[in-house]
């Protein structure tokens, strides 16, 4: 029996979408999430930035009594979870764009993935491409301006959809039948994707593989919660708090904090 929270982090309120599963699968665990809106995006900044971000982060959450931290963002993990892994002694949860079911099972040879540019550039999502890429085409894009709007709580704006059905063309003229969602910001863009999108298009999102992941974890070190309190799930960001309460339609304890 572990009471300790779950650290989870992302650039700002798109891990809320990772937090979403990780409760619905493990209600009794109490979590801390940190919203680093004040830095977001991460996407458009170097890698080494990036891992400095991931470090006031990580150290913030440790300074918690965090017993795991979620990395809710594909952009911090591919680009910091490695040195993470390799300096703390915490176990890591991370997330990164779930390429290989959509290459194992395309019937027209051609996936597309969409991403920020760190991620996209990063040493880690070349390998996993390189490694199930081969005979298909795979069309990457950056989803560039999408995670501003979405901290801006403009998630299903008119201006949103332009900029979506620009980034989705590319696709579509490539009849891809698989797109996979590479940010934790891009969950709650589903409803205009599936409007946008062909219908044969299936959308890949790998949020409840990572919640069974994170359960998996601390089954295995003997760190779940198994006490039937009612949990504390604590949300701090270092912007203004109405754009992550909206998202989590005010279900939860959210608080301003300067990290
Ligand atoms: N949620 C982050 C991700 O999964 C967004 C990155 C950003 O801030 O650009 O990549």
């Amino acid at each position: 029996m572990n009471t300790q929270p779950i650290g989870i982090f992302d650039s700002g309120i798109g891990g809320t979408s990772i937090f979403k599963e990780i409760h619905a699968l493990l209600p009794n665990e109490n979590s801390i999430y940190l919203a680093d809106s004040k830095h977001a995006p991460y996407g458009n900044k170097s890698k080494q930035e990036i891992i400095n971000l991931s470090i006031k982060n990580t150290e913030h959450l440790l300074s918690q009594n965090c017993k795991l931290i979620v990395v809710a963002c594909n952009t911090a993990t591919t680009n910091a979870v490695s040195y993470l892994r390799s300096t703390y002694d915490v176990p890591f949860i991370g997330i990164e764009p779930a390429i290989k079911p959509a290459a194992l099972n395309t019937k027209t040879n051609a996936i597309g993935i969409l991403a920020t540019k760190g991620t996209l550039s990063s040493d880690l999502f070349h390998r996993t491409t390189d490694l199930y890429s081969n005979g298909i085409k795979v069309i990457e894009q950056i989803g560039e301006g999408i995670v501003p709007l979405i901290e801006e709580g403009k998630v299903s704006s008119n201006e949103m959809k332009a900029l979506l059905r620009l980034h989705l063309q590319p696709m579509i003229d490539a009849n891809i039948d698989y797109l996979v969602l590479g940010c934790t910001h891009y969950t709650y863009l589903m409803p205009l994707l599936l409007e946008l999108l062909p219908q044969h298009v299936k959308i890949i999102d790998s949020g409840l593989a990572v919640a069974k992941q994170i359960k998996a974890i601390l089954n295995q070190n003997q760190l779940l919660n198994s006490t039937n309190k009612t949990p504390e799930n604590l949300f701090h960001t270092n912007t203004n708090t109405i754009v992550l309460n909206d998202i989590l339609e005010g279900k939860f304890k959210v608080k301003y904090l300067d990290f």
